[in-house]
């Protein structure tokens, strides 16, 4: 299982004091088969790397430009400058930069640098509260699966992070039976082998122990709960308990 910490716009430089519990329970039998990837913001990417050099915590970038190339993008940071700070994730297409006009085909251009740069690539996905009312999601699914994974054809680092609009950062979480659903619904997506699929939305210490047992699910995607270094232990630990 794949425990993804996105920090978002949060986290300085005392941050990283937080992180000795989290690399100590990384290093210790407690941690069964969980892999955990810390995403930071772009500015603690190269201190998070150092920080981890010793255990076996990956760290990621939260974006990326689409450009292969470097170049004259003024505030934006590449796919190749992510993998030579040293990380080897990407979370591409999350819904805090969909709703600020990041479209499809934008996804799917980053998507292709992240690749060409050798990152592993966490595609974020996930209806809107209107679109779920609206029997919409299928179809809000299927659009950002096709559109955003166009002519890639190696799939083999890919993530696919179910990120349900209304569920981040509200509390509330899909019922088993709707992300039962989901899950089933991306995988049948694929003819071949499956990405591995991550459940993100209000993932905590108390609705773990409901979330664990949906079948089909290989990590989460986790935004306020992983700061806290006690919590995200915690998740990870019920997780396997
Ligand atoms: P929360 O866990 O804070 O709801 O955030 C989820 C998320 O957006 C992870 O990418």
């Amino acid at each position: 299982m794949y425990f993804v910490a996105n920090w978002k716009m949060y986290g300085v430089k005392n941050s990283l004091n937080t992180l000795d519990k989290v690399i100590k329970f990384s290093n210790s039998k407690e941690i069964k088969k969980g892999r955990i990837i810390y995403c930071p913001p772009y500015t603690l990417l190269s201190s998070f790397y150092k920080k981890f050099q010793n255990c076996l915590i990956d760290i990621g970038a939260q974006n990326c430009h689409e450009s292969t190339e470097y170049g004259a993008h003024t505030g934006f940071v590449n796919s190749k400058m992510i993998k030579n700070i040293g990380a080897n994730y990407v979370i591409i297409g999350h819904s805090e930069n969909r709703n600020k006009g990041e479209t499809d085909k934008l996804i799917n251009q980053k998507i292709k640098s992240a690749i060409n740069a050798k990152l592993k690539v966490i595609l974020c996905i996930g209806e809107s509260l209107k679109e779920k009312r609206s029997g919409k999601t299928k179809s809000v699914l299927s659009k950002q699966i096709k559109y955003g994974l166009d002519k890639i054809k190696i799939k083999t680092n890919l993530f696919i992070a179910y990120e349900p609009v209304w569920s981040i950062g509200t509390g509330k979480i899909p019922k088993p039976s709707e992300l039962n659903q989901a899950i089933k619904f991306i995988k049948g997506k694929f003819k071949k082998k499956s990405p591995q699929i991550l459940y993100g939305g209000s993932v905590n210490t108390s609705n773990i122990k409901n979330l664990k047992n949906i079948k089909g699910l290989n990590g989460f995607l986790i935004g306020g709960a992983s700061q806290n270094a006690k919590n995200f232990i915690d998740i990870v630990k019920k997780t396997y308990n």
